[in-house]
C-alpha cells in the first residue's frame, strides 16, 4: 500500500464535486471511466476485491446511518441515502450530478445469504444488489469504516447492478455511532454521512 495520501486527494475532490453540477446526462455515460477512477486510490488491503473482478460502476452516496441504543451499545440497525453518478473523466476534479439515480439502505430482515444492505438504482431502469460485509478498515477516526461486501441477492438488469459481485465503501464522511454512553435503551440517532460505493462485477 503506497500513502495515504491519495484517500485525502479523493475526499477533498469529492467535497469540491458537492458543489453538484447542474448537468444532466446519460447514465452510462458516467459509468464508463470507473477505471480512471481509483487508477491512482489505494484501497487498503484487507477490503481489496478479490482476483478474477472488474470494477462496473461507481456512486457517490450521501444519507444517515441509523443507530439505537441497546443497553450498553450503540448499534447500526439501518442506513439510508440517496445516490449520485460520478462524472470521473477528470480525475482531479470529480463531479458528482444532482440527479438522484438510486438509494441504499437495509433490508427489513437479512436474506436467507445474510445480505442486508442493499443498493437500487432506478434511473436508467432499477436494478437492486443486497450483500453482506466481509471486513473493515478504519482508515479516518471521525468516519466510519471502508468496507469490503460480497453480492447475496439480485434482481434487474445485470448491466447495472444486477450481476454485481463484490463492491466496496470508500472515502467514508461522518456518519459514526454517538459517543455519549448517557442513553437509554431505545435511543435512535441519525448520524449523517457520505461515501463513495464501488461496484465489481466478475471479468470471465
Ligand atoms: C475513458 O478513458 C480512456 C483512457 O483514459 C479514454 O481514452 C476514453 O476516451 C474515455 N472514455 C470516455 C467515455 O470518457
Ligand atoms: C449491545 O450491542 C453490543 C455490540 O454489538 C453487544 O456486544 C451487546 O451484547 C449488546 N447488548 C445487548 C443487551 O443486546
Ligand atoms: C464530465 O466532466 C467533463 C469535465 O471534467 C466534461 O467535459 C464532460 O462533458 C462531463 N461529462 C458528462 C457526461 O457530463
Ligand atoms: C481537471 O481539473 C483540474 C482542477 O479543476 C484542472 O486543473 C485540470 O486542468 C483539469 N484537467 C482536464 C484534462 O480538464
Ligand atoms: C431501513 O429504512 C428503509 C427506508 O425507510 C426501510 O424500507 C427499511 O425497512 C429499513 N430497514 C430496517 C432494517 O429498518
Amino acid at each position: 500500500m503506497r500513502s495515504p495520501f491519495n484517500h485525502v486527494h479523493l475526499g477533498f475532490a469529492l467535497l469540491v464535486a458537492l458543489a453538484f453540477t447542474t448537468q444532466t446526462h446519460a447514465w452510462a455515460a458516467v459509468s464508463r471511466n470507473c477505471s480512471d477512477l481509483l487508477k491512482n486510490l489505494d484501497i487498503p488491503k484487507n477490503i481489496q476485491a478479490p482476483s478474477g473482478q472488474t470494477m462496473h460502476t461507481v456512486y457517490f452516496a450521501k444519507g444517515l446511518q441509523h443507530y439505537s441504543f441497546n443497553g450498553s451499545s450503540w448499534v447500526l440497525y439501518n442506513a439510508t441515502a440517496s445516490l449520485y453518478s460520478i462524472n470521473h473523466s477528470n480525475t482531479t476534479k470529480l463531479t458528482v450530478k444532482r440527479e438522484v439515480v438510486g438509494q441504499h439502505y437495509f433490508l427489513e430482515k437479512a436474506d436467507s445469504q445474510g445480505g442486508q444492505p442493499t443498493w437500487e438504482t432506478f434511473v436508467p431502469s432499477t436494478s437492486l444488489v443486497t450483500a453482506r460485509t466481509l471486513s473493515k478498515v478504519s482508515v479516518d477516526d471521525r468516519s466510519i469504516t471502508w468496507n469490503l461486501l460480497q453480492a447475496t441477492s439480485h434482481s434487474g438488469s445485470g448491466s447495472l447492478l444486477g450481476s454485481v459481485t463484490y463492491l466496496q465503501r470508500i472515502a467514508t464522511m461522518g456518519g459514526l455511532a454517538p459517543t455519549t454512553s448517557a442513553a437509554q435503551l431505545g435511543d435512535v440517532h441519525s448520524s449523517r454521512y457520505s461515501a463513495i460505493y464501488v461496484f465489481y462485477v466478475s471479468s470471465s
